[in-house]
């Protein structure tokens, strides 16, 4: 157990610096694996996930379970978390205040977990991590950005409306393990620029 991680978490549980706060059940924090080397960060929380308070137990988290198991990962060996922890309405795309104000979150988490790898799952991770508009050019490659490595892949939802993503994400989560497999190692990944 990680006193700082349950700190974090109990902050964002109470949370209401933005106005996410006013419509949400319950707010998402991250969850899984202190002692994780990879890291997956979603876009939001969904509407199951407002209502259970964990992230990635709807349809976009058995696409994800799924592609993790494929890939030799079990959910309870990764950390997985979101760019926001307060589901936005209708599962709107959060806005720039919001991902701003929820960001010192995502920051504490990385810091204090140090993974040797973290997994952007989506546009909207892409952007908030990387600065970055569209994922096409690096997805399936690891970036390297402020001293971290990242590794960028599509979003489990995008598969519900383009079902041909989900040999893409099962593939590249099986990049990503052998990967990490080499970074635990001590040997080079190939990164992309
Ligand atoms: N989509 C996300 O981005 N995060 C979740 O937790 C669930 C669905
Ligand atoms: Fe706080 Fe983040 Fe929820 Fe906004 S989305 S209320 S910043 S935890």
């Amino acid at each position: 157990m990680s006193e700082r991680l349950d700190d974090v978490k109990n902050r964002v549980i109470s949370c209401t610096n933005c106005n996410l706060s006013k419509s949400r059940t319950n707010a998402v924090p991250g969850n899984g694996n202190y002692h994780s080397d990879v890291i997956f960060v979603g876009e939001a929380p969904g509407r199951n996930e407002d209502l259970q308070g964990k992230p990635f137990v709807g349809t976009a988290g058995q696409i994800l379970s799924e592609a993790l198991e494929y890939a030799g990962f079990t959910r309870d060996q990764v950390y997985i978390t979101n760019v926001v922890k307060c589901r936005p309405p209708n599962n709107r795309q959060p806005i720039t205040e919001e991902r701003t104000a929820c960001r010192p979150y995502l920051s504490e988490e990385l810091e204090i977990i140090k993974p040797k790898i973290i997994c952007i799952l989506g546009n909207t991770a892409y952007s908030s991590l990387l600065d970055g508009s569209e994922i096409t050019k690096n997805r399936g490659k690891i970036v390297k950005s402020d001293g971290r490595l990242y590794f960028v892949t599509v979003h489990p939802a995008a598969i519900i409306y383009n079902p041909s993503l989900r040999q893409v994400l099962k593939d590249d989560f099986v990049f990503l393990a052998k990967s990490l497999d080499k970074l635990r190692k001590g040997l080079d990944v190939e990164i992309s620029q």
